[in-house]
């Protein structure tokens, strides 16, 4: 009840899956391309990606004459949650092809300009951050706030001297909290195992939208991820980073499962580039 009741005072609808590119006012619209990688459009159009490994093998936008970044016409901004591959992903080339800004920690930021030639006029102290910090992008439309989460981030080299070591320092893992103005606030848990604070991620920002890795192994297994969801206290979830590697979760079908036992939470299984949109029917307001 307390939930619905903060649905409907927000003035948020969220509506059925949509697969169109287009966008219109007032609505918040947001894409999975696969694993841990997230496309956020704005009701003013603005683009965030978070973990942008569009080449994933599960990204029906990739095929074998093609890269998924060719397909990405805006990026704004890239966040990245920390350093590991399946999470970078392709953000260097995106970065390259849409002048993104990047947002991530002060240290990954630094060696991905450093050593993986991530255009390091497009980051800077307006967009490197650290766990605990909150910083208002896209002419104030995006609050964007970093969190804890309990994982490794080493950076791997893609071709390492013989004197180099294989994995550098890539600051701490983290995840993100990404509110929009007049529209949804959104949870990307990054890659985390649950850790009880995920309550305090709850109470201090209300998510409506929690994208919550499920697929085990590397982070939380299904029936922690459904401890997660209850924890944040999202209105609908999303769960993610299933399906890529055989030693991942096959499927979410376990997270749905353990989420339809939670009351008023909406659990949403995306397939790979698959929208929900999320809809904002409150006037708008003075940012
Ligand atoms: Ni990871
Ligand atoms: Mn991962």
């Amino acid at each position: 009840m307390t939930r619905f009741r903060r649905l409907t005072g927000l003035g948020l609808l969220i509506t059925a899956l949509a697969c169109a590119h287009s966008a219109w006012a007032g609505t918040t619209r947001i894409t999975w391309h696969g694993h841990a990688a997230f496309e956020i459009e704005t009701p003013r159009g603005r683009v965030l990606f978070i973990d942008p490994w569009l080449n994933n093998p599960r990204n029906p936008a990739v095929d074998k004459d093609t890269v998924a970044v060719e397909g990405v016409d805006r990026a704004d901004y890239i966040l990245l949650t920390h350093a590991h591959p399946d999470h970078v992903g392709d953000a260097v080339p995106l970065a390259e092809k849409t002048g993104a800004r990047l947002i991530t920690s002060f240290e990954l930021g630094t060696q991905l300009g450093r050593l993986l030639g991530y255009p390091e006029d497009q980051m800077g102290y307006d967009t490197l951050m650290n766990i605990g910090g909150s910083i208002r992008v896209a002419d104030g439309e995006v609050t964007v706030h970093m969190t804890p989460a309990v994982h490794s981030s080493g950076l791997r080299l893609p071709d390492p001297g013989p004197d180099m070591p294989s994995i550098v320092y890539g600051g701490n893992p983290a995840g993100f909290v990404v509110e929009i103005h007049n529209g949804p606030t959104i949870y990307h848990t990054g890659d985390t195992a649950y850790f009880s604070d995920m309550r305090l991620i709850g109470e201090h920002h209300r998510p409506d939208v929690a994208l919550i890795n499920s697929g085990g192994h590397f982070g939380m297994e299904p029936a922690r991820a459904a401890e997660a969801a209850k924890a944040v206290r999202a209105t609908m979830v999303v769960p993610h980073h299933y399906g890529t590697f055989p030693v991942l979760a096959p499927d979410a079908r376990e997270f749905a499962r353990h989420i339809e036992a939670l009351e008023g939470v909406d659990v949403r299984v995306l397939e790979p580039g698959d929208s929900l949109t999320v809809e904002t029917r409150a006037p708008e307001k003075e940012m």
